[in-house]
């Protein structure tokens, strides 16, 4: 089938969808990092991307958001086909996105910075610019107020003058939505906002992604590795692996789905996960080498945090485990302080 006639076909099945991606591909040399994806995303609707480093998740928003062309396939945004589009085209058929490492102006203003997102819903053109025409001048005042809204629904308010490099991470994060949400988006796409943020900063996310979608009734599409998010807010989620989509389906059907466990978690899963912290525990009672310890830990942490989630199970019998080896070793440690 030609690449139109799979667009008009798609069209006139994906009524109701506001994104469709049918048989989404992207090859970069011999590496398929987007390959053969099929995916509807329903207006209204949250919906995460997730699978390990490498899965292709970050490419599929950069064929989305048209910084990359599909080698094969299509994806669609309200029945037209982004392929081939610039990228401030499909800003203006109302997609928006965030960063996974976040792109601010850092030496502007945290105003200044949603000004700039607001900037691609004006009209005034470099004449009424360089003139500075009453019209003008008009629009830029709307343009301050409205970004100042912006700030305000993130709570960054009172960060309106401050620099952007000066704010925190966390509030950086929310800053790069707010810039996203000032071009009036119908869809935000949303990589990896978590990343960096301590519990209560990530809780906070929750609730702003929330009311994005219940407040703004904008779709949110949310890549995410901490799955304490994607598990509480997604309603349907895609799990890529190697480019290819390995599962989709609600919070426990992921959850439980053998697939996702082992590309989480490859070869051996949870009992893998279960031996690594046994290892680690080893290491801190002396019985292994510490220099292995040290490298063992990142990986124990990793996957827990990863999988917060998806492997509960697991982490909970591990984390029980490990609880149990802690409180023997304070035992021993007041009998020691005891006898001292
Ligand atoms: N422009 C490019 N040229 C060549 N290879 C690329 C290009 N962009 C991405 N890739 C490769 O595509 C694969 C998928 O990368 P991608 O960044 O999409 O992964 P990801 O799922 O977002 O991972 P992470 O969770 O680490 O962010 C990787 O192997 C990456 O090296
Ligand atoms: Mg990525």
């Amino acid at each position: 089938m030609t690449a139109t006639a799979v667009e008009k076909q798609s069209a006139a099945e994906g009524q109701g969808y506001l994104m469709q991606a049918i048989n989404a591909t992207i090859q970069f040399g011999g590496l398929r990092a987007v390959d053969s994806v099929n995916m509807n995303i329903k207006a209204g609707s949250i919906v995460a991307l997730i699978g390990p480093n490498g899965a292709g998740k970050t490419t599929f928003f950069n064929l989305l958001t048209g910084i990359y062309t599909p080698t094969e396939g299509e994806i669609l945004f309200e029945g037209r086909s982004v392929s081939g589009r610039k990228t401030h085209i499909i800003a203006d058929w109302g997609i928006s996105r965030t960063f996974q490492n976040i792109r601010l102006f850092k030496e502007m203003t945290a105003l200044e910075n949603v000004m700039v997102g607001r900037h691609v819903r004006t009209k005034s053109g470099p004449f009424a610019a360089t003139f500075r025409t009453a019209s003008f001048k008009r629009e830029e005042k709307q343009i301050q107020e409205d970004s100042e809204r912006w700030l305000e629904f993130v709570g960054l308010l009172d960060h309106a003058n401050d620099l952007a490099s000066s704010l925190p991470y966390g509030a950086q994060r929310r800053l790069e939505i707010a810039r996203a949400l000032a071009t009036d988006p119908k869809l935000i796409c949303l990589d990896e906002p978590a990343a960096g943020m301590n519990e209560s900063e990530s809780a906070a996310l929750d609730r702003l992604i929330l009311r994005i979608r219940d407040e703004l009734g904008i779709t949110v599409f949310l890549i995410e590795h901490d799955m304490k998010v994607v598990m509480s807010l997604a309603e349907y989620i895609y799990v890529l692996d190697f480019g290819k989509l390995i599962a989709e389906g609600v919070a426990a059907e992921i959850q439980a789905h053998p697939a996702v466990i082992a590309a989480y978690l490859g070869e051996g899963g949870a009992e893998a996960l279960i031996e690594k912290r046994r290892k680690k525990k080893a290491a801190q009672r002396g019985e292994i080498d510490a220099s292995d310890a040290a490298a063992e830990e990142v990986v124990v942490e990793e996957l827990v945090m990863d999988s917060d989630g998806l492997v509960m199970v697991a982490a909970e019998e591990t984390l029980s485990e490990a609880a149990d080896a802690d409180e023997k070793t304070s035992e021993n440690n007041e009998e020691k302080n005891d006898v001292a």
